[in-house]
């Protein structure tokens, strides 16, 4: 069929689990496209893939790169092969999506930049955060006026951790690159670029067990960040594998003239609260409407059929890396430290246009 677009997924692990199945709906809804092939370094996996009917399977990553009925490439692997993984897709001619972060280093992650500005392929970097409608909405609020001009946020996002695969508490992983971005992409997205960062970072909990094995901790698994996003306006990011349980919005900003909150966490958004000094009470915009953190995928492959670009832009995703690379350098140093890059976040100011149709929430 004209324009179907083909995908083709490295890494079948657990957030495969959400990404394929939401590519099949894609098709299912109208949507033309489907995975050609899949890849995982670990043989067993085949028999994931046969379950799923995909019907091409292999080892090696470079054999997917190299088919030609493949438009579109899913990075799904572990944070710490993203880039280069990326750059060899990009370079293959590939439209890819990458899985957060782009990359562990900022001078790989700049290469990416620049290498997405000239290749055939576009570049989506998770997460997807600003594609929900909640999030657009409460873009919208802000950038109307509604609470005046915004002085001081928060985001949240913390877990126990996980206890399936130990790149998690590896050099390159922890909870800012795995947690916190969701946080910064979102505080960026609707406050505009920070300008300098502070952060109290530390290993809480030295020792976990993961896969049924003891491991030593070697990266941070506990932060509180500030962000400083210029003209007085601040914001603090807490995020850890140390928060058993917690009952708070996921974003929060304070205006001049009122207070927005996002219910729930930006990753699985289910509304939002907006507080207007002029009306006096708090206008509840609770949503049962589920949104999918994978719906990145979405808009790539809408983005690949309607010759369009992506909504979000991979300086989004460089500036979000910069500000967690310098976070975790602020931990060891205790120093501010200036943010360098910069971007122009995504504008929503038309009613939600570029959102997915709403799904009702499944039972969780
Ligand atoms: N698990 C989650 O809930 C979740 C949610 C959102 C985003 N993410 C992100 O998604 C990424 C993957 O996380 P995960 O939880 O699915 O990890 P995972 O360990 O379950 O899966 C990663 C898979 O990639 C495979 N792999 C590693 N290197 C490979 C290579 N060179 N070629 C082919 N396959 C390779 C591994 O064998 C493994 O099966 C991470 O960046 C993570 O931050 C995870």
């Amino acid at each position: 069929m004209a324009n179907r677009v083909r995908v083709g997924v490295i890494g079948l692990g657990s957030v495969s689990e959400k990404y394929v199945p939401h590519v099949r709906r894609l098709n299912i809804e109208g949507t033309s496209c489907e995975i050609v092939i899949a890849c995982d370094v670990r043989p067993g996996l085949a028999e994931r893939a046969r379950e799923w009917e995909i019907p091409a399977f292999t080892t090696d990553y470079h054999e997917v790169l190299g088919r030609a009925d493949v438009d579109v490439v899913l990075i799904l692997t572990g944070m710490q092969t993203h880039g280069p993984l990326t750059r060899d897709a990009l370079n293959s001619g590939k439209h890819v999506l990458v899985e957060k972060p782009m990359s562990m280093d900022l001078a790989e992650a700049a290469e990416l930049v620049a290498l997405a500005k000239v290749s055939k392929g576009h570049l989506v970097c998770a997460p997807h955060v600003t594609l929900s409608r909640t999030y657009q909405d409460m873009w919208r609020h802000i950038h109307a006026g509604d609470i005046g001009r915004p002085l001081t946020a928060r985001g949240f996002y913390g877990w126990a951790g996980p206890d399936w695969d130990p790149f998690f508490y590896e050099p390159g992983g922890g909870p800012m690159y795995d947690l916190g971005v969701y946080n910064v992409t979102t505080l960026t997205g609707l406050l505009g670029p920070c300008k300098r960062v502070m952060a109290m970072t530390g290993i809480a909990i030295p020792e976990r067990i993961v896969n049924n094995q003891k491991m030593q901790v070697q990266t941070d698994d506990n932060f509180q960040l500030l962000m400083d996003f210029g003209n007085q306006c601040f914001a603090v990011v807490t995020t850890g594998f140390t928060i058993q349980q917690y009952d708070v919005p996921g974003i929060e900003v304070y205006g001049t003239e009122g207070t927005i909150n996002m219910l729930s966490d930006d990753w699985d958004p289910r509304g939002y609260k907006l507080w207007r000094n002029k009306d006096g009470f708090w206008q509840d915009h609770t949503s049962r409407a589920k949104w999918n953190w994978t719906d990145g995928v979405r808009d790539i492959i809408q983005a690949v059929q309607e010759g369009r670009k992506p909504v979000n832009s991979p300086e989004h995703a460089y500036h979000v890396l910069e500000v967690m690379v310098k976070s975790m350098e602020s931990g060891r140093t205790g120093q501010a430290l200036p943010i360098v890059s910069t971007f122009t976040p995504p504008r929503f100011d038309s009613a939600a246009d570029r959102v997915a149709p709403h799904l009702d929430h499944a039972p969780e």
